[in-house]
């Protein structure tokens, strides 16, 4: 396993709309997850707070707001989230080499404490055509643009890229061992896909290389969460 030596992470997605229905998630979780998403729904409506309440409650977050503007504004951003205290935080590759470089030389300024920034290569929501019109050329596959691009993160320092568990193995051959891999789009073999497609099991996440891996819906929207979170540690230990 590509993965050896680092253990796997489950960051919970925190899709919530309002400060209470997260943190009723959060309540009722409880020690059986210490990691969570949180992006620009709940982000847009709670605010930093968001990020502080749940760190007074001892969880790790991962802020994914797929940041995308010029360097200086993607620098003092990066600032402004490293002082709220966040481990991961996303920068969208297509802002460009400089703009990721000055996000990652915002984020070391914190030193080791500073968080891990993330590239989104091409959002999954994105086929070929969609691409080909925004870039104004024709585009064979996305995952080779996906490569691509993640390697030009890589390139300015970048720590890793957000994909799909389905590029995770390509990623990890193209990134080698140090890149950190996150993979949305995760369900249980036998539960329901709700709008993802592109999906995969925890547990073959892991075997095509991701480390971190982000639920939400399989956990977050099942009548018993606490139930369904056993299920998805049980299926990544079988990795
Ligand atoms: O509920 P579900 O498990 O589908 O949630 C996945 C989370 O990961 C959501 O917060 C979604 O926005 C995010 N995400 C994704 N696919 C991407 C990037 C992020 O599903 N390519």
């Amino acid at each position: 396993m590509y993965t050896e030596g680092r253990m796997a992470q489950l960051i919970i997605a925190l899709d919530a709309p309002d400060r209470d229905r997260a943190l009723a998630l959060v309540d009722r979780l409880g020690s059986g997850a210490g990691y969570y998403k949180v992006g620009l729904e709940l982000f847009s409506r709670w605010g930093p707070e968001a990020v502080t309440t749940l760190r007074a409650r001892g969880k790790r977050i991962f802020l994914d707001l797929k940041l995308h503007d010029i360097p200086n504004t993607v620098a003092g951003a990066v600032r402004s989230a490293t002082a709220l205290g966040v481990d991961l935080l996303t920068v969208h590759a297509a802002g460009g080499p400089r703009m990721m470089e000055a996000a990652v030389k915002a984020a070391r300024e914190a030193g080791p404490d500073g968080p891990r920034i993330l590239a989104v290569t091409l959002l999954t929501s994105m086929d070929t055509r969609e691409v080909a019109e925004v870039w104004g050329r024709q585009v064979e596959a996305t995952g080779d643009e996906v490569v691509r691009l993640a390697r030009l993160a890589r390139e300015v320092g970048v720590d890793g890229v957000v994909a799909s568990p389905l590029e995770a193995r390509a990623l990890r051959e193209a990134l080698g061992t140090d890149a950190l891999l996150v993979t949305p789009g995760i369900r249980l073999a036998d539960g329901p896909r709700h709008d993802q497609r592109r999906v995969s099991t925890p547990e073959a996440a892991i075997r095509a290389g991701a480390d971190h891996l982000v639920v939400g819906r399989t956990v977050t929207a099942d009548p018993d969460p606490e139930a369904a979170l056993v299920r998805v540690r049980r299926s990544m230990e079988a990795a």
